[in-house]
C-alpha cells in the first residue's frame, strides 16, 4: 500500500503519456452533495477524505493537450472532476469515480520529462490570494463597505479546489505513515478546515492513531494510579516524539516533493514541519493533538452560525497582516488564531449577541456530545439546529467599526478575553495580552505577545476607528462616476500609509493653542515681509 515516491521509488513507465503519477488509493463510496443546512465538520471531513482517496495528483510535464490528457486518464475509469494549478510546474488533481481506476492507472505511472507544458497553464486555478494592491483596487470599485467586506472574503477564502488539494496531501502522507501504522488517519485541522482559512495558509495535520487497537484504552484505577498516571503522561509524550521522529524520517526519505523537513520535537506540541512542493503548502504534522481538533470544530461551528462571523474574521486578519500586526515568522506577534478568538469574543459582547458563549453551547450538548480530553471538558453541542440565535441586525460595516472601537478601549492591562464565559475575566497571570484557551483553560493563547505588539494593535484599532468616521473614508468613490480607483472605505483602511498618516494628523490637531498661534504669527510675518520687499 505504500507508494514510495521520489528517490529510489519503484515507479513504472507509461509510454503513452509521460505523466508522473504522485499518488493514489481509494474506495468507491460517493457522498451526496446536498445543501440543506450546515453540515457538521465531521461530515465534511469524512466526505473530503473519501474524495481524496479516489484522487490522484499528477505532474503535467508532458507536451499534451487537456483533451488528450483526459482521454487517456478516462481509459482507467470515469473522471468526476479535475483541475489544474501551478506550483513549481503545472499539476492536475483528478478525481475518479472508483478506486479501481487508480489501481489501474498506477500500474502505468511514468517518470516525467522536464518540459514545461504551456497548454495547461491557461486553465490553472489560482491557489494563492491576490496581492494586497490588487485587492485594494478591487475593493475600491465596490459600492458599499459591506460589499467590500464580502468581496474580500470571497477573494481570500479557500476554494473548493484548494480544499481538495489539502485533503489529498493528507492522504499522500497517510500512505507514508501507513508503513508503520496501517490503520492510521491523517486529518487536517486549524484554518484548513475551520472555515477561516485563507488561500496560502499553512496545512496543520494530525496523525490519528485511535483506530489502532489497544491505544487509548482506559487503565484500571489502583492505589498507585497517581504515580502511574504521571509516568504514563511522561511516556505518552515520549511515544508521540518517537512516532513523529520516524515519520519525519520517512517523509524526508520518501515523500515526493517534501523538502526542508524539520523535526521540532521539544515544542509543547511536538511536530514535524516541511514544505510540500507539488501543492505549495507549508505543512505542520503533529500527533496526539485531540484538543486542537476540538477547537477547530468549535471555530467551524461559530463560522457556520452566522455568515457575518467569517466575513469579519477574514477582514480583521487581512487588515492585521497588511499592517504587520501578524507575521509569517514566529515571534511576539499576535497570531491569526488569537485574532479569531478576539473577533468571536467581540461578537458575543454585542447586544443582542451574534453568537453564543461556549458555556451556553456546552449546556445545549446531548449525551453523545460529551467529550473530556486529557482532563479538559471539551463538550459542546454538535446539532446546529438546537442553537437559538438572537435577532441582531447590525451590518458588517457597523460591526467592523465596532470591533476597532471595542479594542481601542479594552482594559487589556487587567482583563482576560474569555469566549467560554463571553465576558472579560480578571487576568489569572501577568501577560500583556491574555486570551484564555477555550478548552485548556489554564493556557493563554497569546502568551507569546509582548507589550510592544499589543500597543501596536491598540494604536491601529484607534487609528482605524478614527479613519472610519471620516467622510473621505466612508464615501463610495465609484458613485460619483469620475474616480473609481481611489481607495475608500475598507480599501483605505488596508493602505499602510493611510493609517500610519493618521498619527501625524492627530498630533497636529492636538498641539497646544500657543503653538498654533505662534506659527500663524510666523506666517503673517513672512507675508508682510514679502509684501514689503
Ligand atoms: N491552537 C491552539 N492554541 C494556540 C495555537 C493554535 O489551540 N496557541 C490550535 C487552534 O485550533 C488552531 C490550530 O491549533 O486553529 C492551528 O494553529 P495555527 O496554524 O497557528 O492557526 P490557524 O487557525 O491554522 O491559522 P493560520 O491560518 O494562521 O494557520
Ligand atoms: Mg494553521
Amino acid at each position: 500500500r505504500l507508494h514510495m515516491r521520489g528517490r529510489g521509488s519503484p515507479v513504472k513507465c507509461l509510454q503513452r503519456l509521460d505523466t508522473f503519477l504522485l499518488r493514489s488509493i481509494g474506495t468507491n463510496v460517493v457522498a451526496a452533495q446536498e445543501k440543506d443546512g450546515p453540515k457538521s465538520l465531521y461530515a465534511v471531513q469524512t466526505e473530503r477524505q473519501e474524495q481524496a482517496e479516489r484522487s490522484v495528483l499528477v505532474s503535467c510535464n508532458s507536451r499534451t493537450t487537456e483533451k488528450k490528457f483526459l482521454k487517456y486518464l478516462s481509459r482507467h475509469g470515469d473522471i468526476k472532476k479535475h483541475f489544474f494549478y501551478e506550483s513549481y510546474g503545472i499539476y492536475a488533481v483528478v478525481e475518479f469515480a472508483n478506486r479501481e481506476s487508480i489501481t489501474s492507472l498506477l500500474e502505468r505511472a511514468a517518470i516525467p520529462h522536464n518540459s514545461p507544458n504551456q497548454q495547461f497553464g491557461q486553465q490553472c486555478q489560482p491557489q494563492t490570494t491576490p496581492p494586497i494592491n490588487e485587492l485594494i483596487q478591487r475593493l475600491s470599485k465596490e459600492e458599499s463597505i459591506d460589499q467590500q467586506i464580502i468581496s474580500l472574503t470571497e477573494a481570500y477564502q479557500l476554494t473548493e479546489e484548494n480544499s481538495r488539494l489539502r485533503f489529498l496531501v493528507c492522504s499522500l502522507l497517510k500512505d507514508i505513515a501507513a508503513a508503520y501504522f496501517p490503520e492510521c488517519t491523517i486529518r487536517p485541522f486549524g484554518s484548513s478546515v475551520n472555515g477561516f482559512g485563507k488561500l496560502g495558509c499553512d496545512l496543520d495535520m494530525f496523525l490519528d492513531l485511535d483506530g489502532i487497537s489497544g491505544r487509548n484504552l482506559k487503565m484500571p484505577k489502583s492505589g498507585l494510579s497517581l504515580e502511574y498516571q504521571m509516568k504514563r503522561a511522561n511516556s505518552e509524550r515520549a511515544v508521540t516524539q518517537s512516532i513523529l521522529s520516524v515519520i519525519g524520517e520517512c517523509v524526508e526519505q520518501f515523500g515526493a516533493g517534501c523538502v526542508g523537513v524539520q523535526k521540532i520535537l521539544n515544542a509543547r506540541c511536538p511536530l514535524v514541519r516541511f514544505a510540500h512542493q507539488p501543492s505549495g503548502f507549508q505543512c505542520d504534522l503533529t500527533a496526539n493533538n485531540r484538543v486542537a481538533m476540538k477547537s477547530t470544530e468549535l471555530l467551524y461551528l461559530y463560522g457556520e452560525l452566522d455568515q457575518r462571523v467569517r466575513c469579519l474574521v477574514f477582514t480583521v486578519r487581512c487588515w492585521a497582516r497588511a499592517h504587520g500586526i501578524t507575521s509569517s515568522i514566529p515571534g511576539a506577534w499576535i497570531t491569526n488564531f488569537s485574532l479569531t478568538v478576539m473577533v468571536l469574543f467581540f461578537l458575543q459582547k454585542r447586544s443582542p449577541p451574534i453568537i453564543p458563549t461556549l458555556d451556553q453551547l456546552r449546556d445545549l450538548a446531548g449525551p453523545a456530545d460529551k467529550s473530556v480530553i486529557e482532563g479538559n471538558d471539551c463538550t459542546f453541542v454538535s446539532d446546529f439546529s438546537k442553537i437559538p440565535l438572537h435577532s441582531n441586525t447590525e451590518t458588517l460595516e457597523e460591526l467592523l467599526h465596532g470591533f476597532f472601537e471595542f479594542y481601542s478601549t479594552f482594559a487589556f492591562s487587567r482583563m482576560s478575553i474569555n469566549i467560554r464565559k463571553g465576558k472579560e475575566q480578571n487576568k489569572p497571570e501577568v501577560a500583556p495580552l491574555h486570551i484564555q484557551n477555550p478548552f485548556e483553560t489554564s493556557l493563554n493563547v497569546s502568551k507569546n505577545v509582548n507589550a510592544t505588539q499589543l500597543d501596536r494593535f491598540v494604536a491601529l484599532c484607534q487609528e482605524s476607528a478614527w479613519l472610519f468616521q471620516q467622510i473621505e473614508t466612508n464615501t463610495p468613490r465609484g458613485l460619483g462616476g469620475n474616480d473609481t480607483s481611489t481607495p475608500w472605505g475598507l480599501a483605505s483602511i488596508l493602505l499602510p500609509l493611510n493609517v500610519a498618516g493618521v498619527k501625524s494628523r492627530k498630533k497636529k490637531r492636538h498641539e497646544p493653542a500657543s503653538e498654533r498661534i505662534k506659527s500663524l504669527l510666523e506666517s503673517l510675518k513672512n507675508k508682510n515681509h514679502q509684501k514689503k520687499s
